[in-house]
């Protein structure tokens, strides 16, 4: 190879005029926006094991506490399986009189996260880390989840033999739901709701206030 052909390659890529960075999707403020917890799915939609694959597939790809990649990951698409895993899982605690999710609109795919050593605060954090970024990966294709951590782990874990224990479940699908932000003041409600046309509405603190005081002189 001739000298310094890398550094003469790298200028030919990154510093001609002609390469264009070209944005492919919504941005990340965008694609946060749209990444809600999802109560109702479309079942005209089937999501299939390649789609769940392609979602658990981020996992090899994100940060993990001294890389030990502990968390495992059972797809389950519609069929009996999850039909099962439904009857034990608890969604919409904070809306009790809904009884979500509606008749016909039930979640039927589901990726469940298990982790091949005892639960602790690392294994804890890995798992909130691979369960958003699961969760983006799902929305850029079209499809939404929700996180569910009220469920019954010893019925998962029999209905699907599981070899580790279960620590959550994430639910997938086609959303038929329309969900909106809501800013609200530090010290309001932050109980999530529903107005009178169906719309579910999250408060979220105003990024102002999550914002710790220095308390040093500023100049
Ligand atoms: C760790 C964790 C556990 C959750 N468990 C449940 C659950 O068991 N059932 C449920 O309906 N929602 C569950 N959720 C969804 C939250 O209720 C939801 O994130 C919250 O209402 C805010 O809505 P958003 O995700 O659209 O911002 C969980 C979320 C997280 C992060």
């Amino acid at each position: 190879m001739a000298d310094n052909y890398l550094e003469k390659r790298y200028d030919e890529v990154f510093h001609s005029q002609k390469v264009r960075v070209k944005r492919v999707g919504p941005n990340v403020d965008e694609l946060l926006r749209r990444t809600r917890s999802v109560r109702g799915y479309n079942k005209a939609f089937v999501v299939s094991e390649e789609m769940l694959r392609r979602i658990a597939a981020v996992n090899s790809r994100i940060a993990s506490a001294r890389n030990q990649q502990v968390l495992r990951f059972r797809l389950v698409t519609r069929g009996p399986e999850a039909d099962a895993i439904l009857q034990h899982v608890r969604m919409g605690a904070a809306l009790p009189e809904l009884h979500l999710p509606f008749p016909g609109t039930e979640p039927e795919a589901f990726i469940v996260v298990c982790s091949t050593v005892d639960e602790n605060r690392m294994v804890d954090i890995d798992l909130g880390i691979s369960l958003q970024s699961m969760s983006l990966k799902a929305v850029e294709m079209g499809l939404a989840t929700l996180i569910i951590a009220a469920f019954d782990h010893k019925a998962v874990a029999d209905i699907l033999g599981l070899p580790y224990p279960p620590l959550m479940i994430l639910a997938v699908g086609k959303p038929a739901e329309q969900i909106e932000l809501v800013p609200v003041n530090d010290g309001d409600s932050l109980h999530y709701y529903r107005d009178e046309k169906g719309r579910h509405l999250v408060p979220k603190i105003k990024p102002d206030q999550l914002l710790i005081e220095s308390l040093w002189p500023r100049d």
